[in-house]
C-alpha cells in the first residue's frame, strides 16, 4: 500500500489565488492512472495539499495548525476552498479511470486539547478493500479549545501511513528532493543528524511543513518514504528510487 501526497504547489498555481495548475494536475493524474493500469500499484491512498486554495484563506483568517477560529464563516471559506480544489483533483483522476473517492478530514478528524490529531481510518481501509482510491486533503479540523485549526497533508500522510501500515510513502512537491549545500539531491537519509547541518537543527519555525519538519517526521515512520518532484512521480509509483529516500 502506498500513501502519496501531491503537494499544493504541484496541483495549484501558488501565485494566483484559487487557481488549479491544470497542466501539472493532468500530468500527475496521468502518472497515477498509468501506474494503476500497469499494475505497478494495488492499493493507493492519495492526499493533496492546499496551495493557492487553502493557504490563502487560512492566512486571511489568521488560522494555522495551532491558532484556530470559532468563526463558522471562516471555516466555510477555508474548508470550502479545499473542497473546490479536491473536486478538481477528483475530476482529473475520474476522467482517467482512477476510482477516486473523497474523504474530507473536517468531517472525520479532530485535534484534542494537546493538539494531537485523531484521524479515523476505518472508512479509508474499507474503501481500499472495495477497490477505491481514497483522496484526502489538507483541511481544517475541529480542535478542542481552539475552534478549528489547519491540518496539513503531511500530518495526514503520517497518520495514514502508520494506521494503514503503508509499505511506501511519497511526497511529491516542486523540489526534486532534499538538497545539499550545493543544491544537489541527497539520495538517501537514514538519520536527521546526516542532514542537520544542511536543514538547520530546529524545526520550530517551520511547523507548517518546511523541509526539516518533513524529514524529521518521515524518519520516524516505519515505511520507507521518498521526497521527489513531479518529473519522478511515475518512477516512484513504478517502485523505483526517486528523489531522496528516507528510511
Ligand atoms: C494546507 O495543506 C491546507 C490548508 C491550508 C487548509 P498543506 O499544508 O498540506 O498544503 P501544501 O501542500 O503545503 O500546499
Amino acid at each position: 500500500m502506498i500513501v502519496l501526497k501531491l503537494g499544493g504547489s504541484v496541483v495549484t498555481d501558488k501565485e494566483c489565488p484559487e487557481t488549479v495548475d491544470e497542466a501539472a494536475l493532468e500530468r500527475a493524474a496521468d502518472a497515477v492512472a498509468g501506474s494503476l493500469e500497469a499494475g505497478h500499484v494495488d492499493d493507493l491512498v492519495l492526499v493533496h495539499g492546499g496551495g493557492s486554495f487553502g493557504h490563502v484563506h487560512a492566512s486571511e483568517h489568521g488560522v494555522s495548525t495551532t491558532d484556530g477560529t470559532h468563526d463558522a464563516a471562516a471555516v466555510d471559506a477555508i474548508h470550502g476552498a479545499m473542497k473546490a480544489l479536491d473536486e478538481a483533483v477528483l475530476e482529473a483522476l475520474l476522467a482517467r479511470g482512477v476510482p477516486a473517492v473523497p474523504v474530507h478530514p473536517f468531517s472525520t478528524a479532530h485535534r484534542d486539547a494537546d493538539g494531537a490529531l485523531h484521524l479515523p481510518t476505518g472508512q479509508v481501509r474499507t474503501m481500499l478493500d472495495e477497490g477505491f482510491v481514497p483522496v484526502l486533503h489538507g483541511d481544517l479540523v475541529a480542535h478542542a479549545g481552539e475552534g478549528a485549526t489547519v491540518v496539513s497533508g503531511d500530518e495526514l500522510v503520517a497518520d495514514l501511513a502508520t494506521a494503514l501500515e503503508a509499505d511506501r510513502i511519497g511526497l511529491c512537491s516542486t523540489v526534486p528532493g532534499v538538497l545539499d549545500d550545493e543544491g544537489r539531491v541527497i539520495a538517501r537519509i537514514t538519520s536527521f543528524a546526516d542532514v542537520e547541518s544542511v536543514l538547520g537543527g530546529s524545526d520550530a519555525t517551520d511547523v507548517t511543513g518546511g523541509m526539516a519538519a518533513k524529514v524529521r517526521a518521515l524518519l520516524e515512520l516505519e515505511a520507507e518514504a521518498s521526497i521527489f518532484g513531479p518529473a519522478d512521480l511515475e518512477a516512484f509509483l513504478a517502485g523505483k528510487e526517486s528523489g531522496t529516500t528516507l528510511d
